[in-house]
């Protein structure tokens, strides 16, 4: 079957249809070609990088530039999905002007179609003033990791009654400010679920149970690129820490043994070249 270029109506028509959204995030041009690959429908530059890729203890310190780098190279290696770019700490909270300029560096100058925003009713004027720019808007609610330090760690968000009954009024309210589509990050799966049905745009759940839009999970999760803690909501298709681990020490065991190079990897010369050289 021919594959289509996914944009937000595709988003959209796909939700009419029941089909379930899958999202997955990306911070570089082979990871992102290898997504796009395999089919995926939009590919998240999340801030995320900050911890995955750039080895930050939180998502706090990334920078619009850093976002920038990433989102351009996602972009240069994905032909389908629709690229997201995630919008940093301190990139649009401060003034709704900064927030329009920082939406539309990361269209124009990193060449994703759509762009992420954490935060509820409070960032709604933006979220308004940024689609009628032409941008389209992805809500991200629940758990949102720039105000871990308000949150006081990484915990499931909604459930006492006034938590869920302010994450429904959030969801309402992005939808109503003209979001295509809402991340909903650890919420307990019954909350989502009610979410989910008020709405009329997405849900793309992480750590949020099966009864939203969609779903969406860090690359480096799935793929089972590091040891260590692994959140209760991330499922590992792979392990390929211990396949990187495994292959490098054979290079290593080979180089030193002298088995690498031998011959197949090796360029010639003709011997009567190489005997007038001196
Ligand atoms: O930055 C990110 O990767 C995210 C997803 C986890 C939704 O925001």
């Amino acid at each position: 079957m021919e594959r289509k270029i996914v944009t937000t109506s595709t988003i959209k028509e796909l939700k009419a249809k029941g089909q379930p959204l899958t999202m997955l995030t990306a911070y570089d041009y082979a990871m992102a070609k290898n997504i796009d690959e395999a089919g995926v429908d939009m590919i998240l530059v999340g801030d995320s990088l900050g911890n995955v890729m750039l080895g930050y203890s939180s998502t706090v310190p990334v920078t619009m530039e850093e976002m920038l780098h990433h989102t351009k190279a996602v972009v240069r290696g994905t032909q389908y999905a629709l690229v997201v770019g995630d919008m940093p700490f301190m990139s649009y909270q401060t003034s709704e002007q900064l927030g329009l300029e920082n939406a539309g560096r990361l269209l124009k100058e990193g060449g994703c179609q759509a762009i992420k925003l954490e935060g509820g009713s409070e960032i709604c004027p933006l979220v308004e003033k940024m689609v009628q720019a032409g941008i389209p808007v992805m809500g991200h609610i629940g758990l949102t990791p720039q105000s871990v330090n308000q949150f006081g760690g990484f915990k499931v968000q909604g459930k006492e009654l006034v938590a869920a009954q302010k994450l429904v009024a959030d969801a309402k309210a992005l939808e109503a400010a003209g979001a295509f589509c809402i991340v909903i990050e650890c919420v307990p799966e019954a909350l989502t679920a009610k979410i989910t049905e008020l709405l009329t745009i997405p849900t793309i759940g992480i750590g949020a149970g099966k009864y939203c839009s969609g779903q969406v999970l860090v690359c480096n999760d799935l793929l089972g690129m590091s040891k260590g803690f692994t959140p209760k909501f991330v499922k590992k298709y792979r392990f390929l820490q211990a396949e990187i681990v495994g292959a490098v020490s054979e290079y290593i065991t080979d180089v030193r043994q002298g088995n690498f190079p031998s011959g197949e990897h090796t360029f010639t010369i003709d011997e009567e070249v190489l005997e007038k050289i001196y």
